[in-house]
């Protein structure tokens, strides 16, 4: 067996991917290292939580003591840092953390990698560090870097470290970059669990601007199963885009959800835009599927379906999501620490 640590587990992606991992493989144990900030929930998780080949232990990965602490359970294989904090409105009101989580706690996570001999060391990076585009064209690995809000650039910063760890020591590192996600057990704070939660309610639906922003979507086990690949198979050094070819317009996403949902489009509140919104991202993942036979497998109108019917039947998940009580359940499972 070899030990995968995934690192913020206990989130949206890092949720699905260890699901997967324990579904569809056979050959990894899985430690989980996670600070469980509001985004970190291991309700996520409960129904894995006894798996054998699972385990859990809270850390933060900007905290030196802690992660040591995490890599003396080794031995590691690998590592995927999902660990971040992920969410762009929250980092205009405050980037600091941003820096210390995702720039100071990748070089962390690397340099311990490092140290410990971990054979592989993934980044699972966003398509937001290429920074916006106008109405042609698409990201390749080769465009140029030009985050535009403080996520991006504290991620965008986070790659150049990985980067520069595989330039200067050679360390096994792979990074991929991927367009928006969407699928179960995503926080209520982004577009589309946040506008099937409002909507459930009968609340109003905030659209920034105009709604003309346009993000390419991709179902969150796609993603899983192209980091798998490219932890198994990618060369390292190498940077792989992940996407799903699938650009919707906010405002279209917006009403399909409400026409999924019965619901009226006069719950659509046009809002003042984000700062410095990107108008729109769109990827290229010729690499990934030409040189790792990866493709998505689920299609966008089936995907969003199945994810609203998920959302419907998770009353009680999102209440405790929204009203902070899933933070109980640590306490309950784990006791205080
Ligand atoms: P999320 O916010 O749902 O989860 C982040 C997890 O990291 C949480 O469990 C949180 O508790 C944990 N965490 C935060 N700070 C930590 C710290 N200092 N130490 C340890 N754990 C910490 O995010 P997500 O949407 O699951 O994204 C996961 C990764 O994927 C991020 O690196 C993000 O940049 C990247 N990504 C996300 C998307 C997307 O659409 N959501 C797309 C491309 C890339
Ligand atoms: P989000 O889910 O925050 O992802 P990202 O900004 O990382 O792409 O937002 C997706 C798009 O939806 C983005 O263009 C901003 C827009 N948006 C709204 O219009 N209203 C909202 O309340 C939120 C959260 C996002």
């Amino acid at each position: 067996m070899k030990t995968i640590l995934v690192t913020g587990g206990a989130g949206f992606i890092g949720s699905n991917f260890i699901r997967m991992l324990l579904a569809e493989t056979t050959g990894y144990d899985i430690l989980n290292a996670d600070s469980l900030t509001y985004a970190g929930n291991l309700e996520n998780l409960a129904d894995i939580t006894d798996d054998p080949r699972y385990s859990f232990i809270k850390a933060d990965i900007s905290d030196p003591v802690s992660m040591e602490a995490v890599f003396n359970l080794g031995p590691l294989w690998a590592v995927v840092n999902f660990a971040a904090e992920s969410h762009v409105d929250r980092s205009i009101a405050d980037p600091g953390v941003f820096v210390r989580t995702n720039v100071l706690g990748t070089q962390l996570v690397l340099d311990l990698s490092r140290r410990y001999g971990v054979e592989r060391f993934q980044q699972v990076s966003t398509d937001e560090v290429y920074g916006s585009l106008g109405a042609t064209g698409r990201f390749t690995e080769e465009t140029p870097l030009a985050p535009n809000s403080p996520y991006a650039a504290s991620k965008a910063a986070a790659d150049l470290l990985c980067r520069a760890a595989y330039k200067t020591f050679q360390q096994p590192v792979l990074v991929t970059r991927c367009s928006n996600n969407y699928g179960p057990w995503q926080f209520p704070e982004k577009l589309i669990p946040l506008m099937i939660a409002n909507a459930l309610e009968d609340k109003p639906l905030p659209v920034y601007g105009q709604g003309e922003n346009v993000r390419d979507w991709l179902q969150v086990e796609d993603h899983c199963r192209a980091i798998l690949q490219v932890l198994e198979q990618g060369e390292p050094g190498r940077i792989y885009n992940v996407g799903g070819d699938n650009e919707w317009r906010n405002i279209d996403i917006v009403r399909l959800i409400l026409h999924e949902l019965d619901k009226p489009e006069s719950l659509i509140r046009f809002v003042k835009d984000r700062p410095g919104h990107d108008q729109r991202y769109a990827i290229d993942s010729t690499r990934l599927q030409e040189e790792l036979g990866w493709r998505p497998r689920q299609d966008f109108t089936s995907g969003i379906r199945a994810t609203i019917t998920w959302y419907r039947k998770q009353v009680a998940w999102l209440a405790h999501m929204r009203d902070g009580s899933y933070r109980d359940y640590y306490e309950h499972q784990y006791g205080k620490v």
